[in-house]
């Protein structure tokens, strides 16, 4: 079409050279390969940090970042971490490729610490674990394996919402995607009778996504009878799940606590499979560590478990990154440092449950009259302040307040300094 237009446009005019010329150079923009490649949206979440970045507004917070921030608004390198980093650069290590399956003293470190130490399935040695890039390519690294191996229905039922990479991870994978209920827009809570209700009726032999704790967006978690019933019904349904474990340790300050419900489950005789990331807890985001886990009948089908996870990962990326799970390992697998970490972990959630706690107090100083408990009843990183879509707009109109247009928002950009502002914000479009 192009061609032909240039053809027409040319006729009369100018000299049959030139007209040779402007042909070739316009058919050699034609030869691009890309030419129907579509403009895809923005991402979301990177969308809201470009307008904030773009907003001169001195009082402007932004709300959409999923990384921790101190009270200070400043990024935050865990002194656990920095003290591992000075081990490790005082042994001069060589920077050799690591085997497909990663650092084994990491892999196995990052086992104990979801499982517990005392765990039976270790014991047993019927699990199997692997170096992931986080959580998102421990995540990917299992939909790959569900989706060649899987023996029942390739369709993995999601909580709704859920954290909004899970649905083009298992896609990609080639497994399908459906949901079931779990957040109640009334209560801003757990919709524990839709999601029992729901889970009943997916087809027996499929998958089920389980945010371990601190679920990504809303901040809801069930209460430990609650994962009791849930395991009950995914027994009965005889459904595989899936555990994403994003924020263990992040959540409540206490790692055992946190992997509450993974080690319900297994102990009701699941044997599930499950991601592990160490972004938010160690603060590693960058460095990409996390783990995949497989927990099988017995030791002899984790080993052929694992021969087919190598397979896997080894046209993917050959094998893991060195640095990060050597920091992770070496903070896992020294006494000091461990203990050290497990206190910043509570700093930290500490800090994310100090900000929720004085978010509620600054509303209700604000004259607001409406229930807020949900702030303080979620837990995690995030908060689903059940806000509508056209208050986000406004608050970031009238206040340059940037969240989600979901109503979420990160707790660990607000700050001491920030919190009355932002409470304001809130009562002046909810009112
Ligand atoms: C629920 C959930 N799973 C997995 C991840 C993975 O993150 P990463 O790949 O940075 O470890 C996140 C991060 O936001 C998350 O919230």
């Amino acid at each position: 079409m192009a061609l032909r237009a240039t053809v027409k446009s040319l006729a009369g005019g100018v000299g049959r050279e030139q007209c040779i010329r402007m042909l070739s150079v316009s058919s050699a923009k034609q030869a691009s390969w890309w030419t129907d490649v579509e403009m895809g949206p923005p991402d979301a979440i990177l969308g809201v940090t470009e307008a904030f970045k773009k907003d001169s507004n001195p009082n402007k917070i932004n709300l959409g970042v999923g990384a921790y921030r101190d009270d200070n608004g400043k990024p935050f390198v865990l002194a656990s971490v920095r003290k591992a980093e000075e081990l490790i650069a005082s042994q001069k290590l060589d920077k050799e490729y690591l085997g497909i399956g990663g650092l084994a003293d990491f892999t196995k470190a990052s086992a104990k610490l979801a499982l517990g130490a005392d765990s039976e399935v270790l014991q047993s040695g019927r699990s199997i674990t692997v170096q992931g890039i986080s959580g998102t390519g421990s995540l990917r690294i299992g939909a790959n394996f569900l989706q060649k191996f899987f023996p029942g229905n390739k369709v993995i039922y999601l909580p709704s919402p859920s954290w909004g990479n899970h649905t083009p991870i298992f896609k990609h994978a080639g497994v399908d995607v459906k949901a079931y209920r779990y957040y109640d827009k009334n209560t801003c809570g757990f919709d524990e009778a839709g999601a029992l209700e729901d889970i009943a009726n997916i087809p027996k032999k499929s998958i089920i996504m389980l945010h371990a704790c601190a679920h990504n967006p809303t901040g809801v978690d069930p209460k430990p009878d609650q994962w009791k019933a849930l395991s009950k019904v995914i027994k009965e349904r005889e459904l595989f799940p899936f555990f994403d474990m994003a924020y263990q340790g992040f959540a409540s300050g206490n790692t055992d606590r946190d992997a509450g419900a993974l080690r319900q489950f297994i102990q009701d005789g699941h044997n599930v499979c499950l991601s592990q990331s160490f972004a938010k807890n160690m603060g590693l985001y960058g460095e990409r560590v996390g783990a995949f886990s497989l927990i099988c009948q017995d030791a002899d089908e984790a080993k052929r478990c694992e021969s087919q996870l190598k397979i896997i990962i080894r046209p993917m990326y050959s094998n893991p990154p060195v640095n990060g799970a050597r920091i992770a390992s070496t903070i896992m697998n020294t006494p000091d440092l461990n203990t050290v970490w497990l206190d910043e972990l509570k700093v930290m959630s500490g800090r994310i449950i100090t900000m929720r706690e004085q978010l509620v107090a600054n509303l209700q100083k604000e004259g607001s009259t409406r229930n807020w408990q949900h702030i303080t009843d979620q837990i995690g990183m995030f908060c689903f302040t059940g806000i509508g879509p056209d208050q986000v707009a406004k608050m970031t109109k009238d206040f340059s307040v940037y969240l989600t247009k979901d109503g979420r928002i990160s707790v660990a950009g607000i700050s001491s300094k920030n919190n009355a502002y932002l409470a304001h914000a809130m009562h002046e479009v909810t009112k």
